[in-house]
């Protein structure tokens, strides 16, 4: 009978031959955190409406089409995280986090809901691994932020992604830019769709994000932002690159970003790749904190999918096996095999047993397909001796040891297989 249900639409199950690969990334990720000094964050899963339309803006597609938002039964208007910026920036200013002058550095792995249109590395829930680096105006931390991510890239194995950068701005030079665009826009716009005639009027910079092929195509030769930059943003954005060529960082300037969302000034940043919509994204947003009621407080940070660094990843290496397994070869060998597998849990190792009764012959079979280091077999002969045979599944090598010193046999043999195997 074909299942009833199935997961929904733009959803995915993080199924068990693929989830050790999304720990290891999310692991290195906390290590690489951890070593740059940001500590994690975690928020609700969703948060007030409103604070993703004055924090996104109303005039993005993110507001506009993709947010997943319901009615509590309190008549509350919530919506699932639709980003993780905006959350932060609110816990940052609902518990003072910043109002002695301190800078917050905080990184969040955490799921984020967009109804898009699914399609490869596309989801209507997606992880993102974030940073954000909250207090700090400086062109020092934008680079640090960045400097991060690459290193996390390279610590999961990633080459490549060359991140794109440019600078779009601030409410003092955007005016200036934004009519350069009303003007480039001005007979084009009404052959345009329905979404940018109302970019045009709100917020002209919108336009440059939209996904209509046409509207793409009649944007071509459109001005760029680092032209309008006054010189407070030019001079950011030359410390930005001053501080990424002292760190060897390499990166192309490309004032074709314009990220999705309203509350970006100065910085902007991507990771592209050929074949796969963005790795990464992020920036500067000075006016974020102010826009959501508190004090004036820069902020930097990015986002990064975990789905999409996972599939550029790769299958290309199988998941750890157990260090042992416990093969029962008679019927009475189950007890032992059992409490042998808990003892050697409890001393640290990975250990797995046959819950179903199965022959030798399987359970041999099921050690290998695990890719288990040692099989310690118990069978009638180890019973009437309090013994266990111990196989280095690498070398073939077998051992006869007493039950009693079965674990640190099997440590000592782990360890010395993990250092031939690092
Ligand atoms: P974003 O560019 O909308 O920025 O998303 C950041 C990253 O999340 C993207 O580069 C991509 O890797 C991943 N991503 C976005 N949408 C999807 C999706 N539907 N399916 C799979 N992956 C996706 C932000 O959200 C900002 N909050 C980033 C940021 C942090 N800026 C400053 N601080």
């Amino acid at each position: 009978m074909a299942p009833k249900y199935k997961a929904p639409r733009g959803t995915q199950d993080v199924l068990p031959e693929v989830s050790w690969r999304w720990q290891r990334v999310e692991a290195a990720f906390r290590d690489t955190c951890r070593r740059y000094g940001y500590a994690e964050i975690r928020t609700p899963l969703f948060e007030e409406t409103d604070l993703f339309v004055r924090g996104a803006g109303e005039s993005t597609e993110l507001v506009g089409k993709q947010m997943y938002t319901f009615d509590d039964r309190g008549g509350r208007s919530l919506t699932l995280r639709a980003e993780g910026t905006a959350p932060v920036v609110r816990a940052v200013l609902e518990h003072n986090l910043t109002a002695q002058g301190q800078v917050q550095k905080l990184f969040y792995i955490a799921p984020i809901f967009r109804y898009e249109r699914p399609q490869a590395g596309r989801y209507r829930q997606h992880y993102q691994l974030g940073v954000e680096a909250i207090g700090a105006p400086g062109p020092d931390i934008d680079a640090e932020v960045i400097a991060l991510y690459l290193e996390f890239q390279r610590d999961i194995g990633l080459t490549g992604g060359v991140p794109h950068l440019s600078s779009i701005g601030d409410p003092n030079c955007r005016p200036a830019f934004s009519a350069a665009l009303r003007e480039f826009f001005q007979d084009k716009i009404a052959g345009m769709c329905e979404f940018c005639q109302t970019r045009y009027e709100m917020n002209p910079l919108r336009i440059l994000d939209c996904k209509v092929p046409h509207d793409v195509e009649a944007r071509q030769g459109a001005p760029s932002a680092l032209d309008y930059l006054c010189d407070e943003c030019r001079e950011h954005f030359a410390g930005v690159r001053e501080h990424l060529d002292a760190l060897g960082i390499e990166y192309e300037v490309d004032s074709t970003i314009v990220r999705g969302l309203d509350y970006y000034t100065r910085t902007a940043f991507e990771v592209i790749r050929t074949g796969i919509p963005a790795l990464m994204g992020g920036g500067r947003y000075d006016g974020l904190a102010e826009m959501l009621g508190g004090p004036l407080t820069p902020g930097v940070g990015f986002g990064s999918g975990l789905e999409r660094l996972v599939l550029v990843l790769g299958e290309s290496d199988a998941p750890p096996g157990p260090d042992l397994y416990i093969a029962a070869a008679a019927p009475e060998a189950r007890d032992p095999a059992f409490a042998l597998a808990i003892a050697a849990r409890r001393a640290g190792l990975s250990a797995e047993i046959d819950y179903t009764q199965r022959s030798l012959k399987a359970q041999m079979k099921e050690a290998n397909r695990l890719g288990a280091r040692v099989v310690a077999l118990i069978g009638e002969d180890e019973l009437k001796a309090g013994s266990v045979t111990l196989r280095d599944m690498q070398t073939g090598d077998q051992a006869s040891v007493a039950r009693s010193e079965a674990i640190p046999a099997i440590k000592k043999n782990v360890g010395e297989s993990r250092e031939d195997h690092p």
